[in-house]
């Protein structure tokens, strides 16, 4: 059977079985997307067309799609050892470790999961552990996050982030464990206030959550360095080591997620290093195994990993177990995606063609609904409003036609929440061999089709 021919049964047999995350099964009756070959940056349906994929799958196939090699080693890997648990050491999964270890400074240990969720989820337990080890006469326990942060959708992952919409169903979450600051969202800066003279009030803010909650009861500050979920917002340079010497100063843990921003996303090998800080964790994902095989991690300092050793009548160890945890043949691809990464300067690659892209977004800005354009290596957020003086949200209807729209014309383009969450941003995440002429398309795209759609928000 054609593929072409087989659309149809897919289909069917798709609606009949299937749950899929966050769409509508509605809006799924009336349009499926059967996606079945992919190279580069370019994915194919089942009807023979083509997209331009302006998100990377979803924010994760940095090295592109259609890497045959990486095949190669899976199998190779399976034919030698398919699976054993991470009780016992395997060859990929050491030789992976050693490689992310060297990536984010040498002196760390990866503990290895399957999901950017989980490794939130380890991380939240190491930091809660180190404190119950090192503090032994305080109850540290409590993780300080921004609203409009996005981090996981397990339970405590959720409620870590700061997606209301996205938690309303399951609410209450928990205790106090997670506790929400002001984001650096400068564009609409909670204070009212502007980047170059705001003095970093959002930091100011947050030592005052730490001293009214008392810095005792917290083990952690979690911190995507660029946030993803509200549209690419990009903080200050001065913002995330402020973070770090108040995390410094009050014996709190800085948990960085690099779950998107890491592996070369935004110019840099993981997003923290473009100033000086070391985290005392860090968490990856996506980046990692540019999604050919599931695999994360939580990449612990060795200054914290060092409180998890003892004589074991202690109990000091890391008390979780992941069925997949150091996945032999995830592993191995991983390794060989980080290679291919390295070898091919993808992180070089991202900064040099983010700042083309960024240059052709910034031209968009001659439409009057474009409020904001902003980004970071390649990884941008174009912000529509209906007015660009009172910063009036451009509705969902319309930002979701314009992704229709754009979709038509062979380019797929991402947007923001959603929601109380404000989903008015456009949002780009393309593979990192993203090619300067696809950069060029997908800007001729946007500004087709902004123009086109927008003005009904005023009609
Ligand atoms: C910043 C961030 N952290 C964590 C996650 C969760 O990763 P996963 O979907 O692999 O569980 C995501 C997912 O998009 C994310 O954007």
């Amino acid at each position: 059977m054609s593929i072409a021919a087989s659309r149809s049964s897919v289909v069917k047999q798709d609606l009949a079985n299937v749950i899929h995350p966050i769409l509508p099964h509605r809006q799924l009756e009336e349009h499926q997307l059967v996606i079945v070959s992919a190279k580069d940056s370019t994915v194919v349906d089942a009807d023979g067309h083509e997209y331009l994929d302006g998100m990377a799958g979803l924010w994760c196939v940095n090295i592109g799609y259609g890497r045959t090699e990486l095949a190669d080693v899976a199998a190779e890997q399976m034919r030698q050892l398919a699976y054993y648990p991470h009780t016992a050491m395997n060859l990929p999964a050491a030789a992976l470790a050693e490689k992310v270890n060297g990536l984010l400074g040498g002196d760390n240990h990866v503990y290895f999961v399957n999901s950017g969720s989980e490794a939130n989820e380890a991380a939240f337990k190491f930091a809660r552990q180190y404190a119950r080890h090192e503090f032994p006469r305080q109850n540290r326990y409590k993780t300080i996050t921004r609203y409009y942060g996005y981090h996981g959708t397990t339970l405590a992952t959720l409620a870590a982030g700061g997606m209301g919409d996205r938690k309303a169903k399951f609410e209450p979450l928990g205790g106090n464990d997670f506790v929400h600051v002001a984001p650096p969202y400068c564009y609409r800066c909670p204070f009212g206030l502007e980047p170059t003279s705001c003095d970093l009030a959002c930091v100011k803010n947050m030592e005052t959550t730490i001293q009214g909650e008392g810095p005792e009861t917290v083990a952690e500050m979690i911190i995507e360095p660029v946030m993803s979920a509200v549209g690419v917002a990009v903080p200050p340079d001065d913002y995330l080591p402020a973070v770090a010497d108040l995390c410094k100063q009050h014996g709190v843990l800085l948990h960085v997620d690099e779950v998107i921003n890491g592996f070369g996303r935004t110019g840099r090998l993981f997003a923290h290093q473009h100033c000086d800080v070391r985290p005392d964790i860090v968490t990856v994902a996506k980046g990692i195994s540019s999604a050919y095989l599931p695999m994360a991690a939580a990449v612990v300092r060795n200054s914290v990993f060092q409180s998890f050793l003892g004589d074991p009548s202690e109990n000091r160890q890391v008390n979780q177990v992941n069925t997949y945890g150091g996945h032999p043949a995830a592993a191995a691809v991983a390794l060989r995606n980080i290679e291919i990464m390295l070898e091919e300067k993808l992180a070089e690659r991202s900064a040099e063609n983010g700042a083309y892209l960024l240059d052709g977004l910034r031209t968009l800005l001659r439409h009057p609904w474009v409020g904001d354009v902003r980004g970071k290596g390649l990884y941008a957020g174009v912000e529509l409003v209906v007015d660009r003086k009172s910063k009036a949200v451009m509705p969902q209807a319309q930002i979701k036609r314009i992704v229709e729209r754009c979709q038509e014309r062979g380019v797929i383009i991402g947007r923001s929440g959603g929601g109380r969450h404000l989903g008015n941003t456009l949002v780009l995440a393309p593979p990192l061999v993203l090619t300067r002429p696809e950069i060029d398309r997908i800007v001729s795209v946007l500004d087709r089709t902004i123009p086109e759609i927008c003005p009904e928000a005023a009609a």
